[in-house]
């Protein structure tokens, strides 16, 4: 355990004077490394390194870069005196960049990147799986986020054309560690997929399609009403005919009991 402090303590002492800058980069893109810190008195050379074991390019006092290990092509020198370019990224080429800046009295760290090479992420497709309206002011969105490898289901609600998310905003990692989700902007629903130094995405407008759907449910309620007028209508005529009808038999049989005539009314309705 003692061991593990030690080293912990190494570490902290060899981080101090540099900062570690993170840095994502998308595969095949060019990344300028430059001095964080103005190169010391008595400066005999500055060295690059990856990973703090190989050299690759020493620049000595004057600024001229001398390469020590790469292939020719990978490296571009710019104006800016001991920084580097490096071309055409790779995925292999992850790792620590740092330079060093060496005098007669040692070296001292002016630099440090983690940098980080990322495949551009595949693209995603935003689909509609199901809309659900309970009336003309609501409706349920079903929806799915999809890339090749990976999906995430929701379901957005939406009163009166303002839409919410069910569950609040979805996520997932895929299995190639990029990150795959779905969110409400503005009532425009979002599927982003994306890593540290790329993304894709597809959206939807969620309103548009409540709206859309709303038409159906309108044309449905105006048939409702009508159907129900009609209905209404319908048995006001029947019972004034049958009122009519009661009352007349009323005056002809004179001595007839209301009960008797009642039952023969409520007879008259069930045969309609
Ligand atoms: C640097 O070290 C990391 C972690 O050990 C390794 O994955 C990476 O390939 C190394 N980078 C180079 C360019 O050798
Ligand atoms: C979302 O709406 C707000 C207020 O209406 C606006 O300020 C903002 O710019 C909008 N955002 C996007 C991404 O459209």
């Amino acid at each position: 355990m003692s061991l593990f402090v030690i080293l912990g303590l190494l570490v902290c002492i060899q981080a101090q004077g540099t900062i570690e800058t993170p840095v994502f980069v998308l595969k095949g893109r060019d990344l300028l490394l430059e001095l964080h810190a103005d190169p010391p008195e008595g400066l005999l050379y500055v060295d690059w390194k990856i990973n703090k074991t190989v050299i690759l390019v020493r620049f000595d006092r004057s600024g001229k870069a001398d390469i020590l290990h790469s292939v020719p092509g990978r490296f571009e020198f710019p104006e800016n005196k001991f920084s580097v370019i490096l071309k055409n990224l790779q995925e292999v080429d992850s790792g620590v960049y740092s330079a060093v800046a060496v005098t007669s009295t040692g070296d001292k760290p002016v630099s440090e990147y983690k940098v980080t090479v990322q495949g551009p992420v595949s693209p995603v497709k935003l689909t509609v799986d199901r809309v659900d309206s309970r009336c003309s002011e609501s409706c349920d969105l079903h929806v799915t986020c999809r890339t090749h490898n990976s999906h995430i289901n929701s379901t957005f609600r939406c009163v009166d054309q303002v839409c919410s998310q069910e569950g609040g905003e979805r996520s997932e990692v895929t299995t190639s560690g990029a990150s795959l989700q779905v969110y409400l902007l503005n009532s425009t629903i979002i599927c982003n997929h994306s890593n540290q130094a790329h993304w894709t995405q597809d959206f939807i407008i969620a309103e548009h399609l409540c709206y859309l759907n709303a038409e159906l449910p309108s044309v449905f309620l105006v048939k409702m009403v009508v159907f129900s007028v009609a209905l209404i209508i319908m048995v006001s005529a029947v019972i004034t005919v049958h009122l009519v009808d009661f009352k007349k038999h009323q005056e002809r049989n004179g001595g007839q009991t209301p009960h008797a005539a009642l039952e023969e009314s409520s007879h008259l309705k069930v045969t309609f």
